[in-house]
């Protein structure tokens, strides 16, 4: 009994990564930048895991340089583009971004970088009409930062019209893509984006390990770390090769699982909500009139306090979360649902649900049988207090 549902927190890495990242560690040990035998080998494993990252996010291996993960990413973006425009032009950011993008854009504005968010709407959508009135009302702009799915209430952006946007007035557009990996089709060349962060974890890879897709033409970046000349000099730091082979790894297969996923995955979210509304509990399902990932359902419960029920689901085996992983664990609401105008009571008893490739319907199922008298019993004793 139990079943891991917390899969936008982190997702198990699948055998054939924990074997490459083994194979790592035991065979692949040399250090890319030596000109032997060992660094040669070390190099080529290096290159194959570009050539896989690549072929997930539909962009050129030369564009791939590979971070300690997708905060670094973000950082890496935000502020090497700060460092060149030295409080120039405004950085724009969407409202419900991860916290990686939110809190250095705060950081920023402490710096004297003009920084303003771009409003979303009740379903969580940045849309274009949005970001053209956050464009003409901001400017100079030199850098747009929109995440590509939302972490907590799975929201799709409309990436393509978002950039085509920016591209009006010659800004380029950076995308927080990690969510989106895996779950949706990415085509970074496409999409009009000019930069875009990944991170292993999220797609069945280890943690630690991201990846920054950039344009350099489009976006020019003040490097984050400064020292040797790893990556084409645009990220110091001898590269954690094992740990990146697996993500090589892990980003070949959520390509290859990108063909029954998704599918996979709406099933049993379909599943779970139309389970609660059938159960006659209340239950709101938030963005739901928006594109969405197919494995993400953020659930407002009314009544019901996330934290009480997240602990009891934990007793009963369930990994479950209430808005983004680093939020649980404190009672505030999600800034991701304050921000789409969820007033602060509402957004306490919000509940995450997100499955992956490995989620069975019989998983959904138990989690269903335990849930729902769970939130009944819960809200029962708010509409009668004891
Ligand atoms: C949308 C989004 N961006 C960035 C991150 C940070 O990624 P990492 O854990 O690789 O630093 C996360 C992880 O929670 C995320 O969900």
């Amino acid at each position: 009994m139990g079943a891991y549902l917390d899969h936008n927190a982190t997702t198990p890495p699948d055998p054939a990564v924990r074997e490459v990242v083994a194979d790592g560690l035991a065979a692949g040990w040399g250090n890319p930048s030596s000109v032997h035998a060992w660094g040669r080998r070390a190099r080529s494993r290096l290159e194959e895991a570009r050539e896989r990252v690549a072929a997930l996010a539909g962009c050129a291996p030369r564009e791939v340089t590979f971070t300690g993960g997708a905060t670094e990413a973000n950082n890496a973006v935000l502020k090497g583009f700060a460092a060149r425009d030295r409080g120039a032009r405004t950085l724009l950011v969407g409202a419900t971004e991860h916290p990686s993008v939110l809190e250095t854009a705060r950081y920023l504005r402490e710096q004297g970088q003009p920084v303003a968010e771009v409003p979303a709407d009740g379903d969580g959508r940045i849309t274009p009409e949005a970001l053209r009135d956050s464009l003409e009302a901001n400017q100079p702009v030199g850098l747009v930062s929109v995440m590509w799915a939302n972490n907590e209430t799975g929201t799709l952006q409309p990436i393509p019209e978002l950039a085509a946007a920016c591209a009006e007035h010659g800004v380029p557009l950076h995308t927080d893509a990690v969510q989106a990996a895996g779950k949706a089709p990415l085509d970074f060349a496409g999409s009009g984006a000019a930069a875009m962060s990944l991170s292993a974890h999220k797609i069945g890879g280890p943690p630690g390990v991201g990846a920054l897709v950039r344009d350099a033409r489009r976006l020019p970046l003040d490097p984050l770390l400064h020292g040797g000349g790893h990556e084409r000099e645009r990220r110091a730091g001898t590269e954690n090769l094992a740990g990146i082979a697996g993500f090589g790894k892990a980003a070949e297969l959520a390509r290859e699982r990108l063909a029954g996923f998704p599918e996979h995955a709406r099933g049993l979210r379909d599943r779970l909500e139309a389970g609660l509304r059938e159960s006659g509990v209340a239950v709101e399902v938030v963005s739901e009139a928006a594109e969405r990932l197919p494995n993400t359902s953020c659930l407002l419960l009314p009544g019901v306090e996330a934290e009480t029920l997240l602990m009891n689901m934990d007793l009963a085996g369930f990994a479950v979360s209430s808005g983004s992983a680093c939020a649980s664990g404190s009672l505030k609401p999600s800034p991701v649902l304050l921000a789409m105008g969820i007033p602060p009571e509402r957004a306490r008893s919000s509940l995450r649900v997100s499955c992956g490739w490995t989620t069975s319907q019989a998983e959904l199922e138990e989690f269903l049988e335990v849930l729902v008298p769970l939130v009944r019993r819960l809200q029962e004793r708010t509409t009668h207090p004891a």
